[in-house]
């Protein structure tokens, strides 16, 4: 499907990571939503994406797949070190989530994350000064929040847009870290800052009027004190719906979904599909699986969960220990209910899968569970409606109400409140005992309103606002 192109300008996308992977076959684009739909922007425009690797020296300058330049920035072990697994790791991203966990506040992170973000800034410099007109800068994510303002220095002629991908936490958070002002202004350089919620943009605007008496709100753009204009947009970021409602149905999915069947005939199955990563609610959830099963000794042998836990940030302590616990927790819900000579309960799968098995996955669930203690978007709920609804399915989603995901999907998600663990083992049983007919319009509504909304229409929203905003005088 060809796709409108929002922008003629060269666009650049700036993300920590390169959208790329190594395989046995060599480096291949890599699959997401995000790279999907900017796929055609970067292509038809003749752009560039902008990213860290792990292997930075042997990222090739293209991917088969992919036509647009990718330039790695070279960071040595020590500033990934303090970059990556410290200040964006266990000091934002925790204090971002609404402190899940502690975030430490180490000053050596600090300077090695100003560090790398000007390092960014001397690659981008180069590669725009390289290029014919100037580009549009789209910077994404947590782990570059100083680049807008390195960047507005050394490049002014280009239109400058920032998206958040995570929440943006109230003032009073945002106030724990010393490095606060800085952060702040380091987004306020660019024309236009997203985020997936009106919630997250209402605190980054609180948060920017207690560093600056008397800065004007008039609807979504923020006046500075110094005169400057920035556009603060809310716009949640979505999944491309005909790639995974084709997937959904091809055949390599249709022969995984058979298997899975018949591995899990005669039983009611929920799903968990997760980065390992705590702001997911995994323990909670596993400990409501367990009052579940507590009370209704029948599901012990007519039900099974299954939690896919991707691998992640696991140089990180808190990852680490958060694996133990989540094995810990699965072992003590098997050893307890499994009965001799049947299946256990709980499957854990700690890998990722393939993208025709991921989509199986989401086919078979009768019930997904995505229970986040926080979640910026949360795709996989975005994912599973519509794997389900491309299958024909009636499977229900049960959503955390601190998924940003749950403004959109409203009533017809099971909204559930992941710290209240009985709580949620309740609904679990509700959800279970729903009308497969009530089950069915729900999906159908759920599928819906995530076709009304998907990625390009978030792509096509984001760079509208920041080509308008940088037009403005
Ligand atoms: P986060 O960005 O915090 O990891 P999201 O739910 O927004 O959470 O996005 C997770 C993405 O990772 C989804 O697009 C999903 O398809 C992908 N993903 C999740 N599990 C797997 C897996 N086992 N194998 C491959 N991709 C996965
Ligand atoms: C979240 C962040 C992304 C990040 C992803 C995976 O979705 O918003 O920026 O890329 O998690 O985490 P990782 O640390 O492996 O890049």
């Amino acid at each position: 499907m060809s796709h409108h192109v929002p922008t003629d300008r060269p666009l650049v996308v700036i993300a920590n990571r390169l959208p790329v992977s190594q395989t046995d076959d060599g480096w291949q684009a890599a699959a997401g939503g995000l790279v999907t739909a900017l796929r055609p922007v970067i292509e038809a425009t003749g752009g560039a994406w902008i990213g860290w690797d792990d292997d930075a020296e042997a990222v090739p300058r293209r991917v088969e797949g992919l036509a647009c330049d990718l330039h790695a920035v070279p960071l040595s072990r020590a500033q990934v070190r303090g970059y990556y697994h410290g200040f964006a790791n266990r000091t934002i991203w925790p204090l971002f989530h609404d402190l899940v966990v502690q975030p430490v506040i180490d000053r050596s992170w600090w300077r090695a994350y100003a560090e790398v973000n000007n390092r960014f800034a001397e690659v981008i410099a180069d590669v725009v000064r390289a290029m014919d007109t100037p580009p549009l800068l789209w910077v994404q994510d947590y782990h570059l929040m100083l680049l807008p303002e390195m960047l507005r220095r050394r490049l002014p002629d280009s239109p400058l847009g920032f998206f958040l991908h995570i929440p943006f936490p109230p003032p009073e958070l945002v106030a724990r870290l010393p490095w606060r002002n800085q952060l702040l202004e380091g987004l306020l350089a660019a024309d236009a800052v997203g985020f997936h919620t009106r919630l997250y943009r209402d605190n980054f605007v609180r948060s920017v009027q207690q560093l600056y008496g008397g800065v004007a709100s008039l609807g979504d753009t923020l006046a500075l004190p110094d005169g400057r204009h920035v556009r603060t947009v809310a716009n949640p970021i979505s999944i491309d719906v005909e790639e995974f409602s084709e997937l959904a149905r091809d055949d390599e999915t249709e022969e995984e979904l058979a298997e899975l069947r018949e591995q899990f005939e005669g039983r009611r199955v929920f799903l968990g599909v997760d980065r390992l990563d705590y702001t997911k609610g995994i323990r909670h959830r596993l400990q409501s699986i367990q009052l579940l099963l507590e009370r209704n000794p029948r599901l012990r042998r007519e039900f099974a969960f299954i939690q896919i836990a991707v691998p992640s940030r696991d140089d990180v302590k808190e990852y680490r220990e958060l694996r133990t616990e989540v094995e810990t927790e699965v072992g003590r819900i098997n050893g307890r209910f499994t009965e001799p000579g049947h299946d256990v309960p709980v499957h854990y799968l700690y890998r990722g899968v393939s993208r025709a098995k991921l989509a199986a996955y989401y086919r078979l669930a009768d019930v997904m569970c995505v229970t986040p203690l926080k979640d910026g978007m949360n795709l996989v709920a975005k994912e599973f409606v519509t794997c389900q609804a491309a299958g024909d399915g009636d499977g229900a989603l049960l959503l955390s109400e601190f998924a940003g995901a749950l403004l959109e999907f409203g009533d017809d998600a099971i909204r559930c409140n992941p710290f209240d663990v009985e709580g949620m083992s309740y609904l679990m049983e509700a959800a279970l005992d729903l009308d497969p007919a009530d089950r069915r319009a729900r999906l159908r509504r759920l599928a819906e309103s995530v076709r009304s909304a998907d990625v390009y229409t978030w792509v096509d929203s984001q760079l509208g606002e920041i080509e308008r905003s940088s037009r403005r005088p």
